[in-house]
């Protein structure tokens, strides 16, 4: 079978400082209503799947009166998208830190069974002082510990959603009896952290299960990808560090090998000279104390830098345990090509990932040279919040990459793991 590229694209509205941006209503109709607009886009698009980051937290001080309200909780999001869309997958951030195993297995397996079978779960542990400051005041735990505890968050899940088999319900009316009684596997879990007797009372859904994605590229994340994931999403800043990324993923001897999307910024223009203009119109409206904000919280404080100096390096935690990936992946884009403190602040607006800015043309270029170089199998995009980008994307990119053979012309099937290739577990 021919290999696939896979495109998701980032739901989340008015994240950063896109709210400011020429165009952009605020508000909460009118961002649901571009919610809505971005999941049926992407739809048309053909897309695998819309997906949403999510941090239980509003982030530091120093980001907050620079920073839109109306960032919906997932869960709630996807559902009424699951009522918007037909085939799009949906794909959800959980904290497997401050989430509870049953919470989380009860809300995805209820998203998959309401979306007929598309639900994704982007497992991640809450690197964040703020995230740790709403669920009691413990602080942060360390880096390695945060992915012991969700080692047993995903175990738990598995049992939870494992406690029906596909033949437990048998609707047998006469006999006024529903489950196959002994078909209800009960996970009667006691761990080092949760004790979680079950059942959950859910039958598998059209896919079988939500898939497991898995964000965090540390070393201690990339083996819990290995055990773990289904699809790997990662921010590599550049095609060599993503070819490297997506080799060693490959290296983990997994007959399957997770599938691995990076993020990738873009703006697209109908010419390069548009394109620049439009990237000139972000660069003008970003805000810089917003992202100094959002990087106090992986441990880099630019707080009072000029920002028409060079990017002092003494910035930068020597190391952290909150979001390695993150604190490399800022430190090579601050390494790279001198920038001022400016414009580094500026390249984080679609946060330590790969980027492209261009026609058309330019941008399906850049997509295929990491697919076919084999640096990605697909890529999250990320729209740079300038209305009406995804649209572009869709209309003059997507029939680009179906010319090349690279894209579906139409979906194959209707569940998310058939849009992935990925078998029923
Ligand atoms: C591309 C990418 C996206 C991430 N998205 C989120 C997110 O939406 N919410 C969150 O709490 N953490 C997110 N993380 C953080 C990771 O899930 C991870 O738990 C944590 O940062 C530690 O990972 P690391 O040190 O292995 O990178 C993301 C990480 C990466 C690499």
């Amino acid at each position: 079978m021919t290999r696939q590229l896979h495109l998701l694209v980032l739901g989340n509205p008015r994240f950063g400082s896109s709210w400011r941006y020429p165009g952009v209503v605020n508000g909460p109709a009118a961002v649901l209503d571009s919610v809505i607009e971005t999941a049926k886009t992407a739809e048309r698009g053909t897309f695998d799947a819309i997906f949403f980051a999510d941090t239980l937290n509003y982030g530091l001080e120093a980001a907050w009166a620079h920073k839109a309200t109306e960032d919906f909780e997932p869960f709630t999001t996807t559902a009424a998208l699951s009522r918007e869309t037909e085939r799009l997958g949906l794909v959800v951030t959980g904290s497997a830190t401050f989430q509870a195993p049953y919470h989380l297995a009860r809300q995805l397996i209820s998203l998959d069974h309401l979306s007929g079978g598309r639900a994704g779960w982007n497992v991640v542990t809450s690197f964040a002082e703020a995230a740790a400051a709403n669920f009691g005041d413990n602080g942060v735990l360390a880096h390695d510990e945060r992915y012991r505890v969700a080692e047993e968050t995903l175990d738990v899940v598995r049992k939870l959603w494992d406690s029906w088999g596909a033949d437990t319900v048998v609707e047998d009316r006469p006999a006024g009896v529903y489950n196959d009684r002994s078909k209800i596997h009960v996970p009667n879990h006691k761990g080092e952290f949760f004790t979680v007797r079950g059942p959950l009372g859910a039958a598998p859904s059209r896919q079988g299960r939500p898939v497991i994605f898995q964000a965090g590229s540390s070393p201690t994340g990339r083996a819990f990808a290995a055990r773990h994931a289904e699809v790997i999403f990662t921010g590599q800043g550049d095609f060599d560090r993503g070819r490297a990324f997506l080799e060693q993923v490959h290296s983990f001897g997994r007959a399957t090998p997770p599938l691995v999307t990076p993020s990738l910024g873009f703006i697209v223009g109908s010419t390069e000279e548009e394109a620049a203009r439009l990237e000139q119109t972000v660069f003008e409206q970003f805000i810089p104390e917003y992202q100094i904000g959002w990087l106090q919280e992986v441990d880099i404080d630019l707080t009072g830098a000029d920002l028409d100096g060079p990017v002092p390096l003494a910035a930068f935690a020597a190391s952290t345990e909150t979001h390695q990936t993150a604190l490399a992946g800022y430190r090579a884009l601050a390494t790279q090509g001198n920038p001022t403190v400016r414009e580094f602040l500026f390249r984080t607006v679609t946060a330590f990932g790969a980027r492209v800015a261009g026609s058309p043309e330019r941008v399906a270029d850049e997509i295929e040279r990491w697919f076919t170089g084999r640096a990605a199998d697909g890529f999250v995009l990320a729209p740079s919040g300038l209305p009406g980008q995804l649209d572009v994307f869709v209309d003059h990119v997507v029939p680009i990459l179906r010319r090349r053979g690279l894209f579906r012309h139409e979906y194959a099937g209707d569940t998310l793991r058939a849009h992935l290739g990925l078998s029923r577990p």
